[in-house]
């Protein structure tokens, strides 16, 4: 496909572990351990991709609640494997880790020290801004961003989009571009509730151990399919037929000025209408031409699946990952 502009942030909420676990008839915390192959994947994935920042979610505020074997695995697993481990390798790729979340007196006192030598050892590093949330809370985020403010004594008025983020957990941390979900449950279960404002939604039915760069890949390419209009109406027609869009090119605040852009092919089997307008290629009333051009899409994707199975023999309906945007 013609490639768009990637997502500068892409934050990835990491669900699945237990049921690929209980699906193999073994004990959760399996789960978790066949995970850090899915987080290398996701970091090797963002490289590639020349994501900026990566923001992974590994435990919630809410994950406390879990039976009290499961929380004590998953924290000191983080820090044996997930950090101890792969910092270094982290490092030898130019990736700077954070810490995502509030600290905690359950939090033992050596994962805490693990957790602040990597972000030590890696400070300096700016290919790649990896945060891992652990122990976060969206909500939690925004009521000590309040509680922040407050203590400063910032006057009622200056209270801004910009500055209640300059006081949240990590204030440098850009507003998501694409929020992806594994393991097929569509909710955002507290995970930057601020910053996923206008966050191009994907969800992947792929159990978080079997995600693989290549989902991300996916993943991506669904994104620059998108059309991101930011409260606005879109293109014009006329703008449509100078400059068609895809979705990563029109990341930009509706008073910046409309990123050059190429046009995309929309993958078969995605089950997403073209972003090119009709209306502009064919001169037709909108409406009109907007019902004519999705008629001849579905039908030459219909054609594209029935000649693949003519060939191939093996079916060709829609993909199993669900998007939506
Ligand atoms: C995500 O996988 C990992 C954490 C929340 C720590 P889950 O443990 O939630 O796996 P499922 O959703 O139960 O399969
Ligand atoms: C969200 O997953 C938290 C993490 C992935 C760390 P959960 O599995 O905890 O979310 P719910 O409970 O299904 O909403
Ligand atoms: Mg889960």
């Amino acid at each position: 496909m013609t490639p768009g502009v990637p997502p500068r942030h892409v934050a990835c909420i990491m669900d699945g572990n237990g049921r690929w676990a209980q699906h193999r008839g073994l004990e959760r915390t399996h789960g978790h351990m066949a995970a850090r192959a899915a987080l290398e994947a996701a970091v090797d994935g963002a490289l590639e991709h020349e994501v900026e920042w990566l923001t992974l979610f590994a435990f919630s505020t809410e994950n406390w609640s879990r039976p009290e074997e499961e929380v004590s695995f998953l924290v000191r697993f983080l820090a044996q494997h997930v950090i101890g481990r792969g910092a270094r390798s982290m490092h030898e790729r130019g990736v700077r880790l954070r810490l995502l979340g509030r600290t905690d007196p359950r939090v033992p006192a050596e994962v805490l020290d693990r957790l602040r030598e990597a972000e030590e050892l890696t400070r300096d590093n700016s290919t790649l801004q990896l945060s891992l949330a652990f122990n976060y809370g969206g909500r939690q985020d925004l009521c000590e961003a309040a509680r922040s403010l407050l203590l400063q004594e910032v006057p009622a008025a200056e209270i801004t989009d910009e500055n209640l983020a300059r006081h949240m957990l990590l204030p440098e941390l850009p507003d998501v571009d694409l929020l992806l979900r594994t393991g097929g449950e569509h909710r955002l279960s507290n995970f930057l509730l601020w910053h996923c404002a206008y966050a191009e939604l994907v969800f992947l039915d792929v159990l978080w151990p079997d995600f693989r760069t290549v989902h991300l890949r996916h993943a991506v390419e669904l994104y620059q399919q998108r059309q991101r209009r930011f409260g606005t109406v879109g293109r014009t027609d006329a703008a449509d037929a100078a400059a068609p869009t895809v979705a990563g090119t029109a990341a930009a605040p509706p008073d910046a000025a409309p990123p050059a852009v190429e046009a995309t092919a929309p993958a078969i089997g995605t089950g997403l209408v073209p972003s090119l307008a009709p209306s502009a290629l064919l001169s037709l009333p909108t409406s009109i031409a907007s019902h004519l051009g999705a008629t001849l899409w579905d039908g030459l994707r219909e054609t594209a699946r029935s000649t693949l199975h003519r060939l191939t023999g093996e079916p060709t309906g829609p993909g199993r990952d669900n998007q939506s945007s």
